[in-house]
């Protein structure tokens, strides 16, 4: 199954699936919108705004999202940029499309001269697969959370 990985703003007939899945996956239990979610992918549709968010395509079909924003949480300001809110089809888990999402931000974040990403997650073994290192633990909604980063390669010559 050829999985393809795009700037979601070259598909912006797939803001919507994304939207979906961030407002229904999170933005809910956070109390945004769904309006307010989608104003949020929009702007990262522009090409001048630092922040951007991706889709993963199956022929065309939007299977998977992530997005590469300056903050994700208000107690950790200091650090900058992140990688969030990674969600994939349910239909199309364990087939790698994840990590090809979380490569594809790793490396645009690299090609701009960004030496390292941030998350947090309440799932670290996902991300420690993929080779980030959990820096902090916390306590959020009753259950923990943990900071984690990553380094980018660092260019030679
Ligand atoms: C988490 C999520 C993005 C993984 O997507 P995916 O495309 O199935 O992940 P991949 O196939 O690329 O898996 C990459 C690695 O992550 C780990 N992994 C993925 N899903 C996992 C799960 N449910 N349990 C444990 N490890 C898992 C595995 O190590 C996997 O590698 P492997 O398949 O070679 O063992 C997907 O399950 C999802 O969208 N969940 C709901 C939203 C969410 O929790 N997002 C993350 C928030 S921080």
């Amino acid at each position: 199954m050829p999985i393809k990985v795009d700037f979601l703003r070259n598909h912006p007939d797939c803001i919507e699936a994304c939207t979906n899945w961030e407002y229904t996956t999170w933005g809910k239990d956070y109390g945004w919108t769904r309006e307010r979610v989608m104003a949020g992918y929009k702007s990262m549709t522009r090409k001048e705004n630092t922040e951007q968010a991706f889709v993963a395509l199956s022929k065309n079909k939007p299977v998977g999202t992530v997005l590469l924003i300056e903050n994700d949480h208000e107690n950790y300001k200091q650090y900058r940029p992140w990688l969030a809110a990674l969600y994939v089809d349910p239909d199309y888990r364990r087939k790698g499309i994840a990590r090809k999402l979380v490569t594809t931000v790793k490396d645009f974040a690299h090609s701009r001269g960004e030496d390292q990403l941030f998350l947090y997650t309440a799932s670290p073994n996902i991300y420690s697969e993929m080779g980030w290192q959990i820096i902090e633990t916390f306590e959020e909604d009753n259950s923990q959370r943990f900071l984690m980063n990553t380094k980018l390669a660092v260019h030679c010559g």
